[in-house]
């Protein structure tokens, strides 16, 4: 069974073959790890899959029909979101008003700003209800610029949840918080995303964190795939270890 399945996806940039020639598959309810050195494409993929990019060749296909020629707002419909490296939050406005204002675009009801999210008490309550799945209840009515870096990367994931997609991707959920910070962060993912029956693909690169998590393990090098299994079997790897694991920067 397949949700997902890119075939033949390219991208290149100049002489750079950043995605080249990549069959990629999620499977319905997995948590897949996509792993790789910087520059490996991995964050290109994603950018083709959620439709930021358009390939140079190849397509993508979500429950077996073509949406390589979506628009970004139409693969959300679809149910494919997600978040992003570098956070992608309104830090001047509240921690709720980020998720409301998210769950208003994907209602449709942002064609009047001025219809705030404290009338429509369904999405008030949505955006409540996400907030505490997210851990994020107490800080509601701070600003998103004045969050810890943890709970920023949350807050993403959540902004992302809050498009209700059926696959969701994350890009480095963990980056840039401390070591200890990241299995807090992991655990409040993983939990809503499994209870919620959503297929996750996270990018990462701290390899504590990739086999603690992960269903199975998708490793990229120089844009292409170079390995593809469960976490025993990337660890037992050879060319991965060699390729990959000894080079991924330290955390
Ligand atoms: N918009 C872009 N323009 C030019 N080069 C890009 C662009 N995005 C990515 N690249 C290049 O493509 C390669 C893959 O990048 P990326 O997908 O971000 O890797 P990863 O996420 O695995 O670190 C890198 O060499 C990067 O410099
Ligand atoms: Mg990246």
């Amino acid at each position: 069974m397949t949700l997902l399945a890119t075939r033949g996806l390219s991208k290149t940039f100049g002489a750079l073959r950043a995605v080249d020639n990549v069959d990629f598959t999620v499977r319905p309810g997995e948590f897949l790890a996509l792993i790789g050195s910087n520059g490996a494409g991995k964050t290109t993929l994603v950018n083709l899959i959620s439709g930021l990019f358009r390939p140079d060749a190849g397509r993508i296909e979500f429950e077996g029909r073509d949406v390589t020629q979506q628009s970004v707002n139409e693969r959300i419909r679809t149910g494919i979101a997600r978040s992003f490296q570098l956070v992608n939050l309104f830090d001047q406005m509240s921690v709720f008003d980020n998720v409301a204002l998210t769950v208003f675009a994907r209602e449709r009801k942002t064609r009047s700003l001025f219809a705030l999210a404290d009338r429509d008490a369904a999405v008030a309550d949505e955006a409540a209800a996400i907030l505490a799945q997210f851990g994020l209840a107490t800080r509601a009515r701070m600003v998103a610029g004045g969050l810890s870096q943890g709970e920023r990367k949350l807050l993403d994931v959540a902004v992302a949840y809050a498009l209700r997609p059926r696959l969701l991707f994350l890009d480095e959920p963990t980056s840039g918080v401390s070591t200890r910070e990241k299995a807090p962060i992991m655990d409040v993912v993983t939990s809503v995303v499994r209870s919620q029956g959503i297929t996750a693909v996270v990018i990462e690169h701290d390899m504590d964190v990739v086999f603690t998590y992960s269903d199975r393990i998708v490793a990229m090098h120089q844009g292409a795939i170079l390995a593809d299994g469960t976490p025993d079997e990337i660890r037992r790897n050879d060319q991965v270890t060699s390729t990959l694991i000894g080079t991924v920067a330290p955390a």
